[in-house]
């Protein structure tokens, strides 16, 4: 294991079983209201200062973007990091949220770590290395068609800005796909859709920390990235389709007329 995914892998497993260990205690915790809908509690910050900790003693000069703590520190090396993804789950007792750890190096994501404390799943990926489920190697899968396909995706919960957009889209894959699920996590979607158990996934308005270790799970598993124009923009405008590569082609080709002026492609 690269060294740098070596780090991020201890330090996902740290602040996932702090959460873990959290999700007895939920009722008693302190939760604060971010915007509408949008919650943060005492264990996403608790959560991310034990990353944040584990990162910076192995590598002082690295900087970081987290959710919760935001930007710190100047480097070609950038952790970007949700140190609990699934909050509203988390917070009712829904056991699906990860923690999710990405590194950028000059602008490019390098390593990826998405670990599921209940179920004890660690996704991993190294740029050029392939993506692995518990050090089994996952795949995308290699379903044709979109009336075959499982679509994974995101609702907007809190910025509803771009939902007559999104409902259209939504419509249309509910009619043409084999199903669709909304889990709650959008970086254990992609971390699911890399090992082949979802076809595709979309969503509008992510952040950065959202998915950026998925984006790297999903194409080192074989599977294509775009933003919902088919171009790269996605880590930035959080506006992002997934598939493997004939369903992204039928997910982009479906979402086409849909494409309203804030959601269209952004060429980076
Ligand atoms: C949320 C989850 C959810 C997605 C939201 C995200 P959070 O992250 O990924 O699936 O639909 O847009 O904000 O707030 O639980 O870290
Ligand atoms: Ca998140
Ligand atoms: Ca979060």
């Amino acid at each position: 294991m690269h060294p740098m995914l070596n780090i991020a892998v201890k330090a996902a497993r740290r602040a996932g079983n702090l959460i873990y260990r959290s999700t007895d205690k939920i009722d008693h915790l302190t939760v604060t209201k971010k915007s509408h809908a949008d919650f943060v509690t005492e264990v996403d910050r608790a959560a991310e200062q034990v990353i944040i900790q584990t990162l910076l003693e192995a590598y002082p000069d690295h900087a970081i973007l987290a959710e919760e703590s935001g930007a710190q520190g100047e480097s070609e090396f950038l952790w970007i990091i949700d140190p609990l993804d699934g909050t509203t789950n988390f917070l009712h007792g829904v056991p699906q949220f990860a923690v999710s750890i990405a590194l950028q190096h000059k602008g490019i994501l390098t390593q990826a770590v998405i670990y599921d404390p209940v179920r004890n799943e660690l996704f991993t990926a190294t740029r050029g290395r392939g993506a692995f489920l518990n050090d089994k190697r996952i795949r995308v899968t290699k379903r044709l068609h979109l009336a075959d396909a499982l679509i994974g995706t995101g609702f907007p919960y809190s910025n509803f800005q771009h939902i007559d957009a999104y409902m259209n889209i939504l419509r249309d894959v509910m009619q043409q796909s084999s199903g669709l699920r909304r889990p709650g996590s959008a970086a254990l979607d992609l971390a699911w859709m890399a090992a082949g158990r979802y076809d595709g996934f979309f969503e509008t308005g992510l952040k950065s920390w959202d998915i950026a270790a998925g984006c790297l799970l999903v194409t080192e598993a074989g599977g294509l990235v775009s933003d919902l124009g088919g171009e790269n923009g996605y880590v930035k405008t959080g506006h992002i389709c997934a598939g493997n590569p004939d369903i992204h082609g039928h997910l982009l080709k479906l979402i086409a007329p849909h494409l309203t002026d804030g959601l269209k492609a952004t060429k980076v």
